[in-house]
């Protein structure tokens, strides 16, 4: 991510006393990934959509905006369940241009490509350019965008796309992408014909694009395997869709339960959609139980994990976005385990950091080699991208001592509450303004000294 709101705010810190269990039940936000491709989508329609279970997220935020300057109008409200719900009306749409600013946000608002040529003809974003995982080309998507029949133009920092009408037809990814998937998804959407999408990304939030998409009018089958088909309709209605559980974030806690010796009970979580994290957490040891039907996950360990390991791949492979979390278990596990990143070129900007905790990590290109140690040491550390600095969060509430993170906005983009929800599992984790002043640690813990003690302690580690 090149640039973030966030670094407009004053700077946030965590700051994470290590070594409490974690006990407790949380429940599962929507998915981050699930949502940001739908409120794409609604710009295909001018029947209204929406969505409940909304986590309220940066990412989600940033996609808002975007939405509001092209036109659509956007309400949030809160479900009976406590959770966010957003209604999202694209009836008149002002503008087909997606502004630099907010495509330098947030990468994922190239997907608003294809919904914005199906609907308008027409569509103007700027190359998203790489981020700190690295390079993260487009090329599968404007690939599979000219098949169905649009002019593309890329001047400077600029891309424009142009197509009378958006012809169906058949398009084969070099690789499985899941936002190019679902971005020739969209645009296929409302084109003319059938198009076959193969060597399509499988992953469980494309299932829920097609789902969503279905309920709004749209004829689109096969997602979840590797062929999808989509039979273009002339207009699209309204829906209202229940996102699916954040199998990330359901991961994330896992491995906080894990690493912290803990047991912790996840609720809505959809295990199946776990199977490859749970399947190597069980190997590592971790006692995992899971009733589907409640759609319920109990994660409980109390002793050291033992060392696995494991190659991210896409779904139903292992996830890039757990690499960095279960590396932080692997770095405290008993053996030596060996991780490569096959998704992503640079997805390792976590282990410099892990490294300073006391963690025995060596790379070499996408390989990782984890010599695990008893008990890693608090720091002050560096998040430098989301699951990143989750991975970082996890490992300081395992640590002897204190850790303080820098970049919290990072972990905004994909947890909601984050802090909050680990300390509804007891752990210790307050939020620091920084630079310090008396009563700047937000939510922290009132404690006998008081919220003063509590910051000029932080500080204190800090500097
Ligand atoms: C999505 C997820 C992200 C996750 C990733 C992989 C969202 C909003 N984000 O990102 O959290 O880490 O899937 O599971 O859903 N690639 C190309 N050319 C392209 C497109 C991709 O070479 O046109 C490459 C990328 O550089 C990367 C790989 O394909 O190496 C996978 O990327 P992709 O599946 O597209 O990830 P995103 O959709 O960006």
């Amino acid at each position: 991510m090149a640039r973030m709101a966030g670094s407009r705010r004053p700077e946030q810190r965590l700051v994470i006393e290590g070594g409490v269990r974690l006990k407790g039940t949380v429940r599962v936000s929507g998915a981050k990934n699930a949502i940001l491709p739908m409120l794409a989508a609604t710009v295909l329609t001018s029947g209204e959509c929406v969505f409940t279970g909304v986590p309220r997220l940066r990412d989600v935020a940033v996609m808002e905006t975007i939405l509001r300057r092209l036109g659509a109008a956007v309400r949030w409200e809160t479900g009976p369940d406590g959770t966010g719900v957003l209604r999202v009306s694209a009836r008149n749409l002002s503008s087909h241009r997606v502004s630099e600013d907010l495509m330098g946000e947030m990468r994922s608002s190239i997907f608003l490509m294809g919904p914005l040529l199906g609907r308008l003809g027409r569509a103007r974003v700027s190359t998203p350019g790489g981020c700190a995982i690295g390079p993260r080309p487009i090329d599968q998507h404007l690939r599979g965008l000219a098949a169905l029949g649009a002019t593309i133009r890329q001047q400077g920092a600029h891309i424009e796309a142009e197509a009378a009408s958006l012809e169906g037809t058949e398009i084969h990814l070099d690789i499985p992408s899941v936002g190019a998937t679902e971005n020739l998804i969209m645009a296929a959407v409302l084109a003319r014909g059938t198009t076959v999408i193969r060597n399509a990304a499988r992953e469980p939030e494309i299932v829920d694009l097609q789902n969503f998409l279905n309920r709004l009018g749209a004829r689109v089958r096969g997602a979840g395997r590797d062929t999808i088909r989509i039979d273009g309709v002339r207009r699209l209605g309204g829906a209202e869709h229940a996102i699916i559980p954040d199998r990330i974030e359901a991961g994330t806690f896992m491995v906080a339960a894990a690493i912290t010796g803990g047991e912790v009970i996840l609720e809505n979580v959809i295990p199946e959609h776990l199977e490859a994290v749970i399947a190597k957490l069980r190997e590592a040891g971790v006692g995992i139980t899971e009733d589907r039907e409640a759609m319920v996950l109990r994660v409980r360990w109390s002793s050291r994990p033992r060392a696995t390991d494991f190659k991210t791949l896409p779904y139903p492979g292992f996830p890039t976005d757990m690499q960095p979390q279960v590396m932080a278990l692997a770095a405290v596990a008993d053996g030596t385990s060996v991780i490569t990143e096959s998704v992503f070129e640079q997805r390792f900007g976590h282990v410099p950091e892990l490294i300073r905790m006391g963690a025995r990590i060596k790379t070499e290109g996408r390989i990782a080699v984890v010599e695990g140690v008893e008990r890693l040491t608090g720091a002050a550390l560096d998040a430098p991208d989301l699951r990143a600095g989750a991975a970082l969060v996890l490992a300081g509430l395992a640590a002897r001592g204190r850790t303080v993170l820098r970049g919290v906005n990072h972990l905004e983009r994909g947890y909601e509450r984050f802090e909050e929800r680990l300390r509804s599992l007891g752990a210790r984790v307050y939020r620091l303004a920084w630079p310090p002043s008396v009563g700047s640690v937000a939510g922290g813990r009132p404690s006998e000294g008081g919220q003063a003690e509590e910051t000029s302690r932080a500080a204190w580690v800090a500097g």
